[in-house]
């Protein structure tokens, strides 16, 4: 990547030039979330100072400006995922709730006995949801087990269906091991058998190119926070035939046709989704943070997220009694790991003290720790602004925590 400028594309984050503890902070917690360029504060700040009247409910020029802008997001958003229409994009607070919406809604249409899949990779916000679901529904959860590598056990998959099979909701990439999953099999077989497919996304879009209608995805996932946006902003694509079928998800302002106390008719996609005042400058910043990566290119991004990947994986396996969970081809730039028996919160303590800032715990995915037999693990994970200098003096720091703690 020889026109890959990380020093240039690194002065756009200010975070990025803090130190902790008196150290300069190496940023590699990104799959919990990235960090923001000044392109997407800049216009969160000018909508403050500007722009800002809530959106779809007044003639005055501020409303419809502020309108404006958050339906020029959403077209944007529909673009950078290949959706058909805006109305298929629907803005949530993030993975969490366009998932928890789906399952609500989608839910209410399925009957007792119905089965979903799940894979064993997920993490909590696409199991709790369905699981909720199972308490007002008899639904059946069904769950794809993994190979060694992190990999999804497709033959496994496959005989998961039978009759009753209404819905699939499998991550694109594991948050845990970067496994990318083969979501547009995964697709095809759930519609060979008539289930729906819904795709949690939030670890894929800002690291691979997706394109919804080629997948022929049913429903897809994600948050704005993981892609450089804003945080508190998601966003839900459906496939406008089933949202079309399915009942609002919560009711309140704008979702509505007309009101009486005797009855409520419903406003038409994607609006029908959206009740109440959304974060509009949230969601108008977000269409920022799509511009920068498409300056940049998700290629090149990718290109440069997986060299690191690779320097830094074979790095880490040079170190005695080293681990890493999640060894899939092709998997993305997430490495979780431990170190002979050593604590994951110890070493993620040690290693914020000279300045290097990973995740540590079960990163909300407690069936997969349980699968791979560990508690926690500590886990890294790059962005476009990382570098092989932070690489190695993540390496370095490895290197003087490991005897600290033995
Ligand atoms: N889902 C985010 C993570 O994996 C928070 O860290």
């Amino acid at each position: 990547m020889n026109d890959y400028n990380v020093t240039s594309l690194r002065e756009d984050f200010p975070i990025l030039g803090r130190k902790v503890y008196g150290r300069p902070l190496v940023y590699l917690d990104n799959t919990a979330t990235s960090q923001t360029p000044r392109q997407v504060v800049d216009e969160i700040v000018g909508m403050y100072y500007n722009t800002k009247a809530n959106v779809h409910r007044g003639v005055h020029t501020l409303s419809q400006e502020a309108t404006e802008l958050q339906e020029l997001s959403r077209e944007k958003v529909r673009r950078f995922i290949n959706a058909p229409s805006t109305e298929s994009i629907i803005f949530t607070r993030g993975t969490t709730e366009a998932i928890n919406l789906v399952a609500a809604s989608y839910g209410e249409l399925l009957d007792d006995g119905d089965e979903i899949i799940l894979s064993v990779m997920e993490h909590h916000a696409n199991i709790v949801p369905w699981q909720l679901l199972r308490q007002r529904k008899k639904v059946v959860i069904k769950v794809v087990p993994m190979r060694p590598d992190g990999s999804l056990d497709m033959d496994a998959y496959r005989a998961l269906f039978n009759e009753r099979t209404r819905v699939v909701s499998i991550c694109h990439v594991s948050n845990v091991l970067g496994t990318v999953n083969p979501v547009k099999q995964i697709i095809d077989e759930a519609h060979r058998h008539g289930a729906i497919a819904v795709i949690d996304g939030a670890q894929a879009v800002s690291h691979l190119k997706v394109d919804v209608t080629a997948l022929d995805a049913d429903f897809y996932a994600f948050s704005a926070h993981k892609m450089y946006g804003p945080t508190g902003i998601g966003v839900l694509y459906g496939r406008p035939a089933l949202l079309e079928k399915m009942p609002p998800y919560q009711g309140g302002g704008e979702m509505i046709g007309h009101v009486t106390f005797k009855h409520t008719t419903f406003a038409e996609l994607p609006f029908k989704f959206e009740a109440g005042t959304p974060d509009f400058v949230g969601i108008a910043a977000f269409s920022k943070a799509i511009d920068y990566i498409d300056s940049i290119g998700i290629e090149a991004i990718a290109a440069h997220e997986h060299n690191l990947l690779s320097y830094t994986t074979s790095r880490m396996m040079e170190i005695e009694g080293m681990r890493i969970f999640g060894t899939a081809p092709g998997k993305a730039a997430i490495i979780s790991f431990l170190v002979g028996n050593e604590h994951h919160y110890d070493m993620g303590m040690l290693l914020d003290k000279l300045g290097i800032a990973v995740r540590t715990g079960h990163h909300c995915a407690q069936p997969l720790m349980e699968t791979l037999g560990v508690e926690g693990t500590v886990r890294a994970s790059f962005a476009l602004y990382n570098t092989r200098e932070e690489a190695d003096a993540f390496i370095a720091a490895l290197n003087r925590v490991i005897p600290m703690l033995g």
